[in-house]
């Protein structure tokens, strides 16, 4: 197991356990990302997926880290931002001469990559990061997104400080043929050890939104949780009130959420390689296609809507832990609040071990 320290030692403003937000784009803006750091975790920013020059994408990044750092101004960086920003790599045509520059010039502490179209492509995007940090005195970490055991492999062997290893109750993106964590956390950590590469961090992803959850993904060997849909109901992020409510007001998500490529189809969306698709709450869309309606007419419907200024067809990206979100949180209170109850589930364990 990597060292439990190393991932406070790496970013030293956090506490233990470490929690990051999952840098959803759209959804993790530098306001959110900021929140998740001050309050003690990893705060990421979505930057995007298009890295060519003429892209608006790092242009807004660039922005986005300008603003974090001025929030953060309080707290002493060291020698990094202690913020992370995370991309979608399907198609990494300018990453290296595009997007490192951005990052390198506002020093951030973490840079995650997910869902490349073949796992080779993280190579060079790997090695030019850790070029740039030995050259420029840049203390930045690589965490790679990993939904499979293969994935996870290659990910060590490109050089991954950090795996983010995502189980299949994770809401958004992931792999269309994957594990949930009970399954894939401890075969990855025993890989990490039959490997030799027992100092790489392991973060639990999928489905955590409370203190139970993440002591359960420590038991099965993460270092640390990462979670995307509980912090979607937060008052810091910026997704719309209604896709917040949709969260809420679900539950039993096993049945109320659905992992599928539908849901990228029926808002014109579907640009992801075929080895992923995505969990969303089955919504308006889902439901008129299960009943018949044609593809084409759905888009349509969804067009036209969204034309309106309407967000109701929209796809709501969610893990199947919504029945247990229950309610509107800051940032803070809802960090705190799972550190508190990580020490209550585990003195409860223990004692009921006795
Ligand atoms: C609304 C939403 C957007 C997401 N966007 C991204 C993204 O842009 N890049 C990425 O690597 N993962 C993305 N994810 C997946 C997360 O990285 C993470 O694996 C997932 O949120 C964990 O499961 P949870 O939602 O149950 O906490 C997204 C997830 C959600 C819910």
């Amino acid at each position: 197991m990597a060292s439990p320290k190393s991932l406070q030692q790496w970013f030293r403003h956090t506490f233990t356990p470490f929690i990051a937000n999952a840098p959803m784009f759209g959804s993790a803006d530098y306001h959110l990302a900021s929140a998740v750091t001050k309050a003690g975790g990893l705060g990421f920013i979505g930057g995007g997926f298009d890295f060519t020059t003429e892209t608006t994408q790092l242009t807004k990044l660039n922005e986005q880290l300008g603003k974090a750092r001025s929030e953060l101004g309080s707290i002493p960086s060291l020698t990094s931002l202690p913020i992370g920003v995370g991309f979608i790599t399907f198609n990494p045509t300018g990453f290296i001469q595009n997007a490192i520059p951005v990052l390198q010039s506002h020093r951030v502490a973490g840079i995650w990559l997910s869902f490349p179209k073949s796992d080779e492509d993280h190579l060079l995007i790997i090695e030019a990061i850790k070029k740039a940090r030995a050259e420029g005195d840049w203390d930045v970490r690589v965490f790679v997104q990993v939904g499979t055991i293969q994935s996870a492999r290659v990910a060590v062997q490109q050089g991954a400080d950090v795996l983010v290893v995502q189980g299949s109750d994770a809401g958004g993106h992931q792999w269309a043929q994957g594990a949930s964590l009970i399954s894939l956390l401890p075969e990855v950590r025993d890989m990490l050890h039959e490997m030799g590469a027992s100092d790489v961090a392991v973060l639990g992803a999928g489905g955590i939104v409370d203190g139970r959850g993440c002591v359960a993904a420590l038991g099965l060997g993460a270092d640390g949780v990462v979670m995307g849909t509980r912090f979607l109901v937060t008052t810091e992020c910026p997704t719309p009130s209604t896709f917040k409510h949709a969260i809420i007001s679900g539950s039993d998500g096993g049945v109320s959420t659905v992992k599928s490529t539908r849901h990228d189809v029926f808002q014109s969306t579907d640009v992801f390689p075929r080895q992923y698709d995505g969990r969303a709450i089955i919504g308006i869309s889902y439901s008129e296609s299960q009943l018949g309606a044609s593809d084409d007419d759905v888009i349509q419907r969804y067009k036209e809507a969204v034309a309106n200024g309407e967000d109701h067809r929209r796809t709501v990206w969610a893990g199947t832990s919504i029945g247990s979100i229950k309610e509107l949180v800051s940032v803070s209170d809802l960090i705190q609040g799972i550190h508190q109850e990580v020490r209550s589930t585990l003195a409860s364990l223990s004692q009921k071990m006795q």
